[in-house]
């Protein structure tokens, strides 16, 4: 049995004022959930979303992670400042970081490793373009990103990462995958999991769903054997949308 993991993304937004708002704001009204839940936000905001949801069962995200140790990497943050920080999870490999700041799959692998190695339990995530899945090219676009993130990872550290299935023609969009699409792609992801690693691996795996999940969608898509949860984006930003998916999640 995989326990559910809701996370939210909260992209380029929320000031610590605005986080301040909003983690108090959810906190009562996650407490109770019967998943794991948390929340990936900006790098300004973590210290205090973590001080903020201390002894609560919401847990802090970042949402990169530098793949050097420290050094002169101008704009980048190390897993040792995250972690100290106080975020346990970071989203890895985000569309719109492969989309608008050259992130590739041997970037992804080196991130991932990076985050392991400090104890961040990475978020990966993979997912086709329009044109990809209209192609058919959805499983060799999926299998090439998990297989590249995974490069010389080891089965005791795989098992640690949470991988996010987000196709991007439905991040942002409103466009969402339907239930039996994110089923079937989420079934084949965790065959290539299985390819690499093993059915044990495969079978804890804990694969989200992500892309314009929301309070409609969510109980379609929980229903599905090989969903295993979201990565919230923009549903993630209210406390009433969040909390309200968080808690559909069973
Ligand atoms: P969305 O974003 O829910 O706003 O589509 C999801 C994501 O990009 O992780």
């Amino acid at each position: 049995m995989r326990k559910p993991i809701i996370a939210g993304n909260w992209k380029m937004n929320k000031t610590a004022a605005e986080c301040r708002e909003l983690v108090t704001a959810l906190v009562p009204k996650v407490k109770d959930a019967k998943c794991d839940v948390v929340i990936c936000v900006p790098f300004t905001d973590i210290a205090l979303a973590a001080e903020l949801t201390k002894g609560s069962n919401i847990k802090v995200g970042a949402q990169n992670v530098a793949w050097a140790d420290s050094g002169a990497f101008t704009g980048e943050i190390s897993a040792a400042m995250l972690a100290e920080a106080g975020a346990e999870y970071v989203v890895i490999g985000h569309s719109e970081r492969r989309q608008y700041f050259g992130e590739t799959d041997k970037t992804v692998n080196a991130r991932l490793t990076q985050a392991l190695k400090y104890g961040l339990k990475p978020i990966l995530c993979v997912g086709e373009k329009l044109e990809e899945r209209e192609g058919g090219m959805t499983e060799r676009v999926c299998a090439t990103q998990v297989e590249g993130a995974f490069e010389g990872v080891s089965a005791a550290d795989a098992e640690k990462v949470v991988i996010a299935y987000e196709p991007v023609w439905a991040i942002g969009t409103g466009k969402t995958a339907t239930d039996e699409q994110a089923d079937e792609t989420i079934g084949y992801i965790r065959s290539v999991v299985e390819k690499l690693y093993g059915k044990n691996t495969a079978d804890g795996m804990r694969i989200q769903y992500g892309g314009s999940m929301n309070a409609k969608n969510v109980d379609g898509l929980m229903a599905k054997p090989q969903v295993d949860g979201g990565l919230i984006g923009g549903a993630s930003l209210k406390a009433d949308d969040f909390a309200y998916i968080v808690m559909a999640a069973k």
